[in-house]
């Protein structure tokens, strides 16, 4: 069954009447795919690693299949794609009686939780994956300076065989490492964002480890990206830049929050990965839609009465899939008063409700995209990520800002330097100096 956008509550309320993108306008966008795909910066589109990975990554995937866990290292699109993975095709841990394989990942710098895991991990039975494009980025090699110590404390040299590094291929510490100390490793192709390379190595090493169709992810990424890829002139007809002409008219009719509704319960986590693509993309020069991510039906009892009652300033993606799957079935016996339950799938709730769901919130005028998934295997996945960060950088384009960088980010990182007193931030230096010793206004409690 093929997946499909349901577009006729999209256009509601503030967005009644907003004409379709311009010819020029879709011509435009047109024309820079070509010349970013003529120049080779959209890689996460074009996937010309993809030859090369199918190669490499076999290998990596078969010696990290010899340890029963594999501790991620990493933050951010290091991270969230190979979450967003595992709770989907592999969620055994999230449940009573797990026997496969563990993926913990590692995503903060909670001393607790690391201490605990460090403890409770055998470093013998380990391999740790420390991921990052850039190979510097201090949350993660933090970790991965404690990991190495962890493991060559009990292992000594053979430390090294537990260490798989996935960075960029020439730059950055964590390369250095790899080459000085023969660590196996895998590259991040350049120009592939964090938050873009979620189905290259990034994300696909740990879903392999987890037994997880990652060939699947990639062909169904391919099925969606190849004809813009391929025909960059198709763009006007592909979904992906309707949703981004859709998303760009939200924020000009001052749509600020953008709900990921998401309705098919092990795709949760997917919520996650698209706010992290959502906001560190488009959040700029004061533009933007808040991503906000919901699941179905568990948060129609949290925040849905915010969504249908609160301020009329949200849109939403509704995801759902075509055909729930049954589960167990009710019997006859039930109470006269649930009679209506009676043989009934445990499933018909999850498609009744994301019904009465969609149909309220399109009752109260929330401008909803439905997007229904045809199937939700691997292959299905690795289309809805492909059309999402195709949409993405599409409604970076239309809002004229730019969607692979993340600038505002960096000043916190600066000072978080300046404060541990790393050398050469005189200026963050001197702000935090400013900062600690002005007046504060506490209120104990
Ligand atoms: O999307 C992004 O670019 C960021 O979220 C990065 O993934 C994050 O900052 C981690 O960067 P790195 O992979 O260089 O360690």
């Amino acid at each position: 069954m093929p997946h499909a956008l349901e577009w006729s509550c999209a256009y509601a309320h503030r967005l009644q009447g907003v004409p379709p993108l311009a010819a020029s306008a879709s011509d435009a966008i047109g024309r820079r795919l070509a010349s970013e795909i003529s120049q080779g910066t959209l890689p996460f589109l074009t996937m010309p690693y993809r030859q090369r990975l199918e190669a490499d990554l076999p290998p990596v995937i078969a010696h990290a299949k010899k340890f029963r866990h594999m501790l991620l290292l990493g933050i951010g699109g290091s991270a969230l794609g190979a979450r967003a993975l595992q709770k989907a095709f592999a969620p055994g841990m999230d449940g009573p009686g797990h026997s496969g394989p563990c993926l913990w990942i590692a995503d903060n710098v909670c001393p607790e939780t690391f201490t605990d895991w460090l403890a409770a991990l055998d470093p013998k039975d380990t391999v740790v994956t420390c991921i990052s494009k850039s190979g510097g980025t201090i949350e993660t090699l933090s970790q991965y300076f404690l990991v190495r110590e962890w493991l060559s404390a009990a292992l000594g040299d053979a430390w090294r065989d537990h260490m798989i590094v996935v960075t960029d291929a020439k730059a950055g510490y964590l390369r250095e490492q790899a080459t000085q100390l023969g660590l196996q490793s895998l590259e991040v192709p350049d120009h592939l964002g964090g938050r873009y390379s979620a189905l290259s190595a990034v994300g696909l090493l740990p879903a392999g480890f987890l037994g997880i169709d990652w060939q699947g992810l990639l062909k169904g990424a391919a099925r969606v990206a190849e004809p813009i890829a391929k025909d960059p002139t198709k763009v006007a007809d592909h979904p992906s830049l309707a949703i981004a002409a859709w998303a760009k008219a939200l924020e000009d009719k001052d749509y600020s929050q953008l709900i990921f509704f998401c309705y098919i319960p092990r795709w949760t986590a997917f919520g996650l990965w698209f706010a992290q693509l959502w906001a560190e993309s488009l959040g700029k020069e004061g533009k933007g839609t808040m991503p906000v991510p919901a699941t179905g039906v568990t948060d129609q009892h949290s925040v849905n009465q915010m969504f249908l009652d609160g301020p009329r300033n949200k849109g939403c993606i509704f995801l759902t899939q075509a055909k729930v799957p049954d589960g167990p079935t009710f019997s006859q016996d039930l109470p006269d008063v649930w009679s209506w339950l009676r043989g009934k799938p445990f499933g018909s709730l999850l498609e009744a409700e994301a019904m009465g769901t969609r149909m309220a919130l399109v009752q109260q005028a929330v401008p909803l995209l439905h997007v229904e998934m045809g199937a939700t295997d691997a292959e299905a996945a690795g289309s809805m990520m492909m059309l999402l960060e195709a949409a993405t950088i599409f409604t970076g384009w239309l809002m004229d800002i730019n969607p692979v960088d993340q600038p505002a980010v960096e000043l916190g990182k600066r000072l978080a330097n300046a404060r541990l007193g790393a050398s050469g931030y005189p200026k963050e230096s001197a702000d935090l100096a400013a900062y600690l010793s002005a007046t504060k206004r506490r209120q104990d409690f």
